[in-house]
């Protein structure tokens, strides 16, 4: 293999820099050409490819964001796109591709790897920590630490006014941020949306836990709660629980800012691994890590469903909030 292309694509997440850089800095390692493709798969389509030398990648590591842009490219769904990006990277020279993005991006990779026998690998990009054969994808360490910053702001503004506080994370699919910034600021209920909320249970547990005398509640809800976000929640709890209620949605917050050590970290080690994965003639893959160690699993099984939840997170939630 002589030259590889990499992009970003959907939703950024911090730590894609520091994924690139070693992308980059590995298939230098390797004799490699590195070739990066702006905005995703839009990129591949305008055939917006731009080399990416070892020094193209300086002071990058430490910064949020992606610096190849990224996008959501509905157009990919059609095979016959795919058809002309495939065209493009064999215009381009290009010999395999790394796609860092999450659960749709990856989709369109296999496609694109399937109908083509095209070299890809993915690698797992996206605060959802939602992707199937890693333990955590690049950019929740960061997305939980952002968020946790801010709910312990809030917890001090609602102890002072006996308030329930309801704050929305980002999760559309699912709750993994919303169920580790729970367990992470001792929030008293989390709401998910792997799993639907009785209201008059919330109202009640809400109402006795201000009884023992708790001065401030703190509910998280994940985005993609099945029956609304933190502004409809307000509206049905509003007059129903006996302490006040206010909201405040994360949003986009969450996805930005420098990526923490943990998330650098993994992007070094994965942005290397899908580098040797497509030297070594592997394809149709994606890295991560499990248990400490990196690993390959074919991508359809990463895709055939989202990660569930721990099995002992919403337990473990109500007892320490007790
Ligand atoms: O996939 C990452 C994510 O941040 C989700 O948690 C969220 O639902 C979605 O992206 C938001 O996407 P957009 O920025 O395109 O609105």
């Amino acid at each position: 293999m002589k030259k590889i292309a990499v992009l970003t694509s959907g939703g950024d997440a911090p730590g894609m820099n520091a994924c690139i850089r070693s992308v980059v800095r590995s298939a230098h390692a390797h004799g490699v050409e590195m070739l990066g493709v702006m905005r995703g798969f839009d990129g591949l389509l305008a055939r917006s490819f731009h080399p990416l030398q070892p020094r193209s990648m300086a002071n990058t590591l430490q910064r949020g964001g992606t610096i190849l842009m990224s996008s959501r490219c509905e157009s990919f769904m059609l095979p016959e796109q795919r058809a002309a990006a495939y065209l493009n990277c064999k215009r381009e020279g290009v010999e395999g591709l790394v796609c860092i993005g999450g659960d749709g991006s990856l989709r369109g990779l296999l496609a694109l790897g399937t109908e083509h026998g095209f070299p890809i690998v993915g690698v797992p990009g996206t605060i959802d920590n939602d992707l199937e054969g890693t333990d955590f994808s690049i950019g929740f360490d960061t997305a939980l630490n952002t968020a946790v910053e801010m709910v312990d702001k809030l917890r001090d503004t609602a102890a002072a006014y006996d308030r329930v506080m309801l704050v929305e994370v980002m999760g559309r699919q699912s709750g993994h941020i919303a169920l580790d910034v729970a367990l992470a600021c001792g929030a008293e209920a989390v709401l998910l949306p792997e799993i639907t909320t009785n209201v008059e249970v919330l109202v009640q547990r809400l109402n006795a836990s201000a009884e023992r005398g708790k001065h401030s509640q703190i509910v998280i809800i994940a985005e993609g709660e099945k029956q609304g976000g933190a502004v409809e929640w307000e509206k049905r709890l509003e007059g129903k629980v006996k302490t006040p209620v206010r909201f405040c949605v994360l949003g986009h917050v969450q996805r930005g800012g420098n990526p923490t050590a943990r998330d650098r970290l993994l992007a070094g080690r994965l942005g290397a691994a899908a580098v040797e994965a497509l030297v070594q003639g592997r394809s149709g893959v994606m890295v991560g890590e499990i248990n400490g160690k990196v690993v390959e699993t074919p991508l359809p099984e990463c895709l055939r469903q989202h990660k569930p939840l721990p099995h002992d997170g919403l337990s473990l939630l109500g007892v320490l909030a007790t």
